[in-house]
């Protein structure tokens, strides 16, 4: 059983290649919590598996908010994590063990994967060049093909990329991110709006409908980004930061 959240789409696909290696099946976590669905029964021996993005060097909250209300039959005997992030992760590990420890739970296994850079929403921030992305790809599949085969003999590693500074950004640095996450009042639309809904669609958190054919947001955000990145036309902009820094969404070819 894997637990997926994705805003741009790397984790969904560093979830969908551990699904179909482990042969396992995803339930994606905003779907799960709009439905109030959190009682889960594992079969005996099944793996639980988490993946999601790193937001502020930590965990999104909403997938430690999930975690915080699950409840399993039984406790796993195998839990993993796998996180997505564009450079490192501070000390998510630390964060994700004491939320699972929390539950009884123990973790097992977690790596993260560098996959392109999504966040762009303060001054300083950009994504990588083509060429990059497509390296961090083509590095992350690689991977993901020797770290399956470990997920799949249940063994017990953790391979994360902490980076500089982690106590800092993990715990000063996150805990801001969490408060002003859900402010999207800074998103807007410019006259170039085709009026194609694909911003409504494609927000995990349907946070987004259109009022006379433009997106409003209503203030249930995390801060994936993916109404910005997935516009066909780029009307979005988050205040002045993104003006010019152009679009990014995981696929399959880059
Ligand atoms: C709000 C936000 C915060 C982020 N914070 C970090 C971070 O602390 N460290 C990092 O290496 N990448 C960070 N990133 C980049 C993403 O973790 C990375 O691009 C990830 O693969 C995006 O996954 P997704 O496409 O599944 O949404 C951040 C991205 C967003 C949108
Ligand atoms: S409004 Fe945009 S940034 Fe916020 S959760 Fe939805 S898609 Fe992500
Ligand atoms: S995705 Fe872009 S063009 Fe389509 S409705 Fe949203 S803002 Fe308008």
């Amino acid at each position: 059983m894997i637990f997926y959240f994705s805003g741009c789409g790397n984790s969904q696909h560093v979830a969908e290649t551990i699904a179909a290696g482990l042969n396992d099946k995803l339930t994606f976590i905003p779907e799960a919590a709009r439905e109030g669905h959190y009682e889960y029964t594992l079969a005996e021996g099944e793996r639980l598996g988490f993946v999601f993005p790193i937001y502020s060097w930590a965990p999104p909250k909403l997938v430690l908010d999930f975690i915080n209300k699950m409840s399993l039959k039984t406790n796993p005997d195998y839990l993993y994590f796998a996180c997505t992030c564009g450079d490192n992760c501070g000390l998510t590990e630390k964060v994700f063990r004491k939320a699972v420890e929390e539950k009884g739970w123990s973790l097992s296994a977690c790596f993260s994967v560098q996959m392109p850079e999504t966040y762009i929403g303060m001054p300083g921030f950009k994504l990588d060049t083509p060429e990059n992305a497509k390296r961090k790809i083509d590095k992350a599949n690689d991977l993901l093909k020797r770290n399956i085969p470990r997920l799949i003999n249940k063994e017990c590693f953790s391979e994360i990329i902490v980076g500089s500074l982690a106590w800092v950004k993990t715990y000063l640095v996150n805990p801001g991110f969490n408060r002003s996450a859900t402010d999207d009042s800074k998103y807007r639309v410019s006259e170039a709006c085709i009026h194609c809904g694909k911003c409504m669609e494609t927000c995990p958190l349907k946070n987004i409908t259109l009022e006379d054919g433009h997106p409003k947001w209503h203030g249930n955000c995390t801060m994936c980004m993916g109404c910005y990145h997935h516009c066909p036309v780029n009307a979005i902009q988050y205040g002045k930061a993104t003006v010019g820094k152009g679009q990014y969404v995981f696929r399959e070819e880059v």
